[in-house]
């Protein structure tokens, strides 16, 4: 409560033979209304969409307005119908025939907007979720609020355990700093919203408790956790996990322990496990390690329940892959060992990318365990294999079918999740990863046949370029084009800040898409490795042609989340003259 603040309003004989009368009050418009004894102010805007409420109808107490027919409480200002959430009211005193409202706000902003997020989570209404989202803010620390809120219920409402919307949501955190500012809040809005359409109409999930008294011997739990993994027993799986981080282990510990069974089968699940794992170790560190128990343990079925490629014809026919890998992975100790006496920096990467993109797995998987002795660090490693996967991207020919695109995409954002991992963690299992991760490059050659030409770096005005971009995608399939924009933003010394910012407005203002989000993300991940360099240039054409390549769509979510920015700023969307016409 922060005391009163009363102002004059009207008569009451006016309010009284109006029955209802919309009056200014120190720049609030409000609208009076006298029922019985008693004289009622609310603002005047409907909290939907702002349509005049005293054009509304007010009938036994409930006033309804016009345009969706939301419901309100006159007297409380509390709603019936949960997309429109309450209108705000004002105390009124009648002081000798006048009517005085009580302006002072009250009652804790911030903790409404937190609860109207949660509403439209739970309802999954996207104009909810947007008007709480801008009223939160997304500047200054303020972003991790939403984040945290959307984070825990999607841990939380939904059966499968973590998913798309997750993924995407952590997509966002992660992208929050490269956007214009005025992008953050539509980043957290996209986040959100897929959250709550990925839990929408399912169960919820029930997390398990940790062992009564959990062994602090982690090794013993990691063992357990990758045999339950191993015979498919996502519950048993699930328990390990929530005790390992109740006996105490930290965001490294259990980044092992997820890596070492995430990479025990082969590219599982077309990688989307491993990715989900690197993205959930993210969301934490961007929300706190006290969410750690739900969101790690919302991993387990993803793992147990995924296909393998052991068991894939494309893996074992015609060249047996898995064979390859086995006989690498023995030696890999050996490998590890002696690359960790040697290393140094490594400059063998530009070598290893023509073989990476070549047609002799046996040559990929020996020349990654030679790079390895010879000092390799994994992430290193892990980020060469992520730039041939790149660049199968930004080669990709449009003679391919339009579906193919998501076949090169699975294996860049599966090879960024390596690379983030190993960044992360010195994990031995993981470098396995970088061998499948190769062995996916090696089997997407054919989407390179014929490689489609990378842009040459001709330069051009950085501004005009950031413009022309945008406009470009708003034309279909413009993703050779798109290519050359950004090669030539960059060849003409063009901060990359206001270029990545567009790339995030590009996609930002698409409806959501799973894997074009991943694309972006992925590649702003892999440039920041690789700022400043030709292959830095490529990373990023590969995510200006796979957005090129998805745009433009019908922008519909952007026009929900442009509703709530505009009534946020006070504007009127309801312009009609005649509410009863
Ligand atoms: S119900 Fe009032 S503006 Fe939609």
């Amino acid at each position: 409560m922060t005391g009163t603040q009363f102002v004059r309003a009207a008569r009451v004989a006016d309010v009284r033979a109006a029955g209802c009368l919309a009056v200014q009050a120190n720049g609030h418009t409000l609208a009076l209304f006298a029922q019985g004894e008693r004289i009622y102010a609310v603002d005047n805007r409907c909290p939907h969409m702002g349509f005049p409420l005293d054009r509304g109808t007010l009938h036994d107490g409930i006033l309804t307005c016009h345009w969706h027919h939301a419901r309100f409480d006159l007297a409380s200002g509390g709603t019936f119908d949960q997309f429109a959430g309450d209108v705000r009211v004002f105390a009124t005193e009648i002081r000798d025939g006048e009517i005085w409202v009580d302006l002072a706000p009250h009652g804790d902003a911030r903790a409404y907007q937190r609860a109207r997020l949660q509403d439209g989570l739970e309802r999954s209404i996207p104009l909810v979720v947007a008007k709480a989202v801008v009223a939160l803010g997304a500047g200054d620390g303020a972003a991790v609020e939403p984040f945290r809120i959307g984070l825990e219920f999607g841990a939380r409402y939904r059966e499968d355990g973590w998913g798309q919307g997750l993924t995407i949501h952590a997509c966002m955190i992660n992208l929050l700093p490269f956007l214009h500012p005025g992008d953050r809040p539509r980043a957290l809005y996209h986040g959100l919203t897929a959250v709550a359409r990925d839990c929408a109409g399912r169960p919820p999930r029930f997390g398990l408790r940790p062992l009564p008294s959990a062994p602090s011997d982690l090794e013993l739990l990691g063992r357990w956790f990758r045999q339950f993994i191993e015979v498919r027993d996502a519950e048993g799986a699930e328990r390990c996990i929530v005790s390992a981080v109740r006996a105490g282990a930290d965001s490294r510990a259990m980044a092992a322990l997820l890596f070492a069974a995430v990479t025990d089968h082969r590219y599982i699940q077309i990688g989307h496990p491993l990715d989900f794992t690197n993205k959930a170790l993210e969301a934490l560190d961007a929300a706190g390690w006290e969410y750690a128990e739900p969101v790690l343990a919302s991993l387990a079925s993803g793992y147990a329940d995924a296909a393998r490629m052991e068991e894939s014809n494309e893996w074992r026919h015609p060249v047996d892959l898995i064979a390859l890998l086995d006989r690498v992975f023995e030696e890999l100790p050996r490998a590890l060992e002696a690359g960790g006496i040697r290393r140094t920096a490594w400059r063998g990467g530009p070598a290893l990318v023509p073989v990476l993109l070549g047609d002799d797995p046996a040559r990929i998987v020996d020349a990654l365990a030679e790079a390895l002795r010879a000092g390799a660090a994994p992430a290193d490693l892990a980020g060469t294999v992520a730039y041939a996967a790149a660049l199968r991207i930004a080669r990709f020919p449009q003679t391919n079918e339009f579906g193919d695109w998501d076949t090169a995409l699975h294996t860049f954002t599966f090879a960024n999740a390596v690379q983030q991992g190993l960044a992360r963690v010195d994990s031995p299992e993981l470098v396995r990863g970088v061998f499948d991760a190769a062995m996916s490059v090696y089997l997407d050659r054919f989407l390179n046949v014929p490689p489609a030409p990378l842009p040459a770096p001709a330069r051009g005005d950085p501004e005009a370029l950031l413009r022309e971009f945008l406009a470009v995608l708003d034309r279909q399939q413009q993703v050779a084009e798109a290519g050359r924009i950004v090669a030539a933003y960059l060849a003409g010394g063009g901060d990359p800040g206001p270029l990545l910012a567009t790339l995030g407005r590009a996609l930002l203002r698409e409806d959501r898409n799973f894997h074009t989000i991943q694309t972006v993300e992925a590649a702003v991940r892999q440039y920041g490795r690789l700022r400043g360099t030709p292959e830095g240039a490529h990373v990023l054409v590969a995510a200006a042609r796979y957005l090129a390549a998805h745009a433009p769509t019908v922008r519909a979510e952007g026009q929900t989340y442009q509703i709530a920015y505009r009534l946020f700023r006070g504007e009127r969307l309801f312009d009609g003259a005649d509410a009863s016409g």
